[in-house]
């Protein structure tokens, strides 16, 4: 059976950009007969400066949105990192395998390490080794696919590389992952600056939309979308035209119509802009929806956890003791 696994850092509320580049897939393979795992990955938010009662709030906010979206228990395993020791365990053997030159090409983390620098604060040692744990997470449960967005890509390739080396070295221990990516809104862009992601860390977020936003707050983000100067009508253009084609890739995810095809039959940008806020608003309506109910019930969703880190813990330990052994450590 494939193994699935991915996850997401509470280190924000979650975006639009969440649920149609990850979490939507997550859904869809929850329905297959996979096994798959989803795990909300706290240790990774704790790589920038951070407050611990907002990532505990966001941890369980997370998880609450997780199930909200459709994931169900019964089907999947649904945990959080810090619960399995074995993904901490396995991060160090992998960062015995990987080199300093090869994580410091990371552009998240060029990208990361910079903006730390120019807020004033130190670059922690974290920030570097970020994707050696997240390494550790995928190989830790022999997993086949990784559903991301187009921006883990990267991080997705240095695991595949990072097992091949393992396995070259010290015997067949991992599993080679592969990554897959939505077809449509692998990288939604922000409606304010189409040229940059759209990002949870940002609090206010005039152009980012947050799963758990009323319709009135969409509606108002998704009008004040940037579109683009010029008046080539609406055609779909992400390199001249990025906040349309932003649009078109919003509206063809929300309604599994081509964007391309979508600009045909517009022909300026306020009905475009009305069509993607209605899409928007009903693909998350059910999701904030069920999100209200299960909040009410903090029991529910512990119980959940509680048992998915069982589980979770079941499948990685053998694979991380064979790791342990294979690499020279003596069994205790
Ligand atoms: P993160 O919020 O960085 O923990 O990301 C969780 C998942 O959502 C990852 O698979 C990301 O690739 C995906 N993701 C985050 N932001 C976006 C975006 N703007 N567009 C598409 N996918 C995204
Ligand atoms: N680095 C990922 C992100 O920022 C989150 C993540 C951590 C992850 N570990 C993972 C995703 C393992 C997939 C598989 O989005």
């Amino acid at each position: 059976m494939t193994r699935i696994f991915s996850g997401v850092k509470p280190t924000g509320h979650l975006t639009l950009g969440n649920y149609l580049g990850a979490v939507r897939q997550w859904v869809a393979a929850d329905q297959e007969p996979a096994d798959a795992l989803f795990c909300v990955v706290d240790l990774h938010a704790l790589t920038v400066e951070h407050d611990p009662a907002r990532v505990r709030r966001l941890s369980r906010q997370a998880a609450t949105l997780l199930l909200a979206a459709g994931l169900d228990p019964r089907r999947c395993t649904l945990f959080v990192q810090s619960h399995v020791d074995e993904h901490a365990r396995l991060a160090y053997l992998l960062e015995c395998t990987a080199t300093d030159g090869e994580v410091r090409r990371m552009i998240q983390y060029r990208e990361k390490a910079a903006a730390a620098r120019a807020s004033g604060d130190g670059v922690r040692l974290s920030l570097l080794t970020y994707p050696v744990l997240m390494a550790a997470d995928i190989l830790a449960y022999r997993t086949d696919e990784v559903p991301v967005g187009e921006d883990q890509r990267q991080h997705v390739e240095l695991t595949r590389d990072l097992a091949v080396r393992f396995n070259q070295r010290y015997g067949h221990t991992f599993a080679v992952p592969k990554a897959t990516l939505p077809v449509v809104a692998a990288r939604v862009m922000d409606l304010q600056e189409p040229t940059s992601k759209m990002g949870k860390s940002g609090d206010a977020g005039p152009g980012v939309v947050f799963m758990l936003d009323e319709p009135g707050v969409i509606r108002k983000k998704v009008m004040r979308a940037v579109t683009d100067s010029g008046d080539g009508g609406v055609v779909y253009d992400r390199d001249a035209r990025p906040g349309v084609a932003n649009l078109l890739d919003i509206l063809g995810a929300c309604t599994g119509a081509e964007p391309a095809a979508l600009a045909d039959g517009y022909s300026g940008y306020g009905a475009l802009k009305r069509d993607v806020a209605e899409a928007v608003v009903e693909l998350l309506r059910p999701v904030r929806e069920r999100h209200a109910e299960l909040a009410a019930d903090p029991g529910t969703v512990e119980r959940v956890l509680r048992e998915g880190a069982g589980r979770a813990r079941e499948v990685a330990r053998p694979v991380v003791d064979a790791a342990y052994r294979a690499i020279g450590l003596l069994e205790p």
